[in-house]
């Protein structure tokens, strides 16, 4: 298949940054306090470690600082950003938007901010909603976040789950240029609300008035995780004009390295064009794809030119994925 041609108008990636806490926890250390043991976790996950917030670290907290490293990394200025979108579940406050939080940490007098609720999918909504933003003329310069704090969401009682999740943020900046194929190519999202009680939470604002804590139903997650996000890579690669064999990196949501491997297997892409922080950072949900997209850019694997798919799946269901030029 021949790839996109003809200039346009795109949202092209200028930076990438990212935030960890400063708290990092191993399995052995979890299987002090949970009933498990690291080799559970590392044979059925892959996860080896995962950062949890404390005090004083919040969602907020490590989106500012993986907004303001992006922002470095990309060379512009705070104050040319006018679209701030931020995909989390696991807001600082119920109102307003960590959007807005990190627009006046950065000191930013202006710009549009707001966030996008699609759990462990976020970003890939995020970065969606800012493309067609930037794309249609309504914004220039867009920071698009994935940050979360899930272990404030954990039930540490609950070894299914408890073990899975970490805390972080990833952010980059996208910025309209005038392209032949650099820069978002294609998007693609999906939801399927029929599945709500596979992946949720169990309090909220409007019915209990509580927080809730995160309930799953881990291997029927896994199977729609495989097939949905199958489907989402060859339907983004085809909107693109692209093969699988084409892909110089999949970054994909981390959630499980054996669904990583199945969904890789299922493309006939080799392992070794995945970006795998599963193991280092645990699932954390929105903010692992921005987070695994910078550590692969810091390490110098992505680099100018490169095309790269990212791809993400989470409760809702929702799933989404994109193919962008480096
Ligand atoms: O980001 C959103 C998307 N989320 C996902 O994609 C997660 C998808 N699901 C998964 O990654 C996997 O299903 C899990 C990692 C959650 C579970 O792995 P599994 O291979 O499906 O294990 P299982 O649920 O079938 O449990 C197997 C056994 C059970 O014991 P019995 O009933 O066989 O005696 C569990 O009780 O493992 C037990 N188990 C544990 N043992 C030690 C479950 N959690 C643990 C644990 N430590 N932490």
């Amino acid at each position: 298949m021949s790839a996109v041609r003809g200039l346009s108008r795109r949202a092209v990636l200028l930076g990438t940054g990212s935030a960890l806490p400063r708290r990092r926890v191993s399995n052995a250390e979890l299987a002090e306090t949970v009933d498990t043991s690291d080799e559970w976790i590392v044979e059925r996950t892959g996860i080896r470690s995962r950062y949890i917030a404390g005090e004083g670290e919040t969602t907020g907290t490590l989106a500012v600082e993986a907004s303001r490293r992006a922002l470095d990394a990309a060379g512009v200025p705070a104050a040319e950003v006018d679209l701030i979108v931020l995909a989390t579940a696991t807001p600082d406050q119920t109102f307003p938007a960590v959007a807005t939080i990190v627009q006046a940490k950065l000191g930013i007098p202006d710009c549009v901010a707001f966030d996008v609720a699609a759990v462990c999918s976020g970003f890939l909504y995020a970065l969606t909603v800012a493309d067609s933003m930037v794309r249609g003329g309504a914004a220039r310069t867009a920071l698009v976040i994935g940050a979360e704090t899930f272990s404030r969401i954990m039930d540490w009682e609950d070894r299914t789950t408890c073990v899975l999740f970490g805390d972080g943020a990833g952010a980059v900046v996208l910025r309209a240029e005038e392209t032949e194929d650099r820069g978002i190519l294609a998007t693609r999202l999906h939801a399927d609300g029929r599945h709500n009680e596979l992946l949720f939470v169990d309090g909220g604002v409007s019915t209990t008035g509580t927080i809730g804590k995160l309930r799953m139903r881990g291997q029927e997650v896994f199977r729609h995780a495989v097939v949905n996000l199958s489907a989402v890579l060859r339907e983004v690669l085809d909107a693109a004009g692209h093969d699988p064999s084409d892909v110089d990196w999949v970054v994909p949501h981390q959630a499980n390295k054996r669904i990583l491997d199945a969904t890789a297997r299922k493309l006939g892409l080799p392992p070794e064009r995945v970006v795998v922080t599963v193991d280092e950072h645990a699932n954390t949900s929105a903010a692992s794809v921005p987070l695994a997209l910078d550590v692969a850019v810091k390490d110098g694997r992505v680099k100018r030119g490169d095309l790269v798919v990212l791809e993400a799946m989470g409760g809702g269901f929702t799933w989404g994925a994109a193919v962008l030029r480096i």
